[in-house]
């Protein structure tokens, strides 16, 4: 199952965000790591694993959920309890985009022919926005940008 979450979103996001006098919070089981990304807590349920080839497959559920919100409350960005979905069609994460989580939405997909495996052992998967994500960010980064890698810890 899956252990934990560290995904940063985008660092040149949270870097735009905290310089132009903004704030990042993170809350309900989602909290900032040294390198300025978030870690998600793992939720029961999921059943994200490592098939005989050694490739992740199937659901993680996390929770927690970070807010961004700068000018003034202009920029407001909110996402919360992230799955990764790793499927026959895609991989990709899923995020609920309000506080009222009615509604989850692709916020990146995920390449996994590229994994690499981090200091700690974790699985590191480089990510890219997908259209709904690129429209949650407020358009201004198109669909494919690289985002932050995914960090993946299994246990
Ligand atoms: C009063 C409203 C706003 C002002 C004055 C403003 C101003 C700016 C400026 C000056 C930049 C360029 C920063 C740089 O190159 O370092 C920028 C970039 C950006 N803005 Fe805004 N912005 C506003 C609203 C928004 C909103 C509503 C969003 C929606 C999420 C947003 C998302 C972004 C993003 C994603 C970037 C690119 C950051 C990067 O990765 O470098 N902004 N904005």
């Amino acid at each position: 199952m899956a252990g934990s979450l560290n995904w940063g979103v985008k660092q040149s996001f949270r870097g735009y965000v905290e310089s132009a006098g903004g704030v990042i919070e993170t809350m309900g089981g989602a909290e900032r790591a040294a390198d300025g990304g978030f870690t998600f807590a793992a939720a029961p349920g999921g059943d994200l694993r490592l098939d005989a080839d050694g490739r992740p497959v199937g659901r993680g559920l996390f929770v927690g959920n970070v807010r961004f919100e700068a000018h003034g409350g202009m920029l407001s960005v909110y996402l919360a309890d992230p799955n990764i979905e790793i499927g026959p069609s895609g991989a990709v994460i899923t995020v609920a985009d309000s506080s009222a989580r009615t509604h989850r939405m692709e916020i990146a997909t995920l390449d996994l022919g590229a994994i690499t495996t981090g200091l700690a052992g974790e699985l590191v998967i480089p990510t890219a926005l997908s259209m709904d994500g690129s429209r949650l960010l407020g358009d201004h980064y198109p669909p494919k940008t690289a985002l932050d890698p995914v960090r993946l810890t299994l246990r």
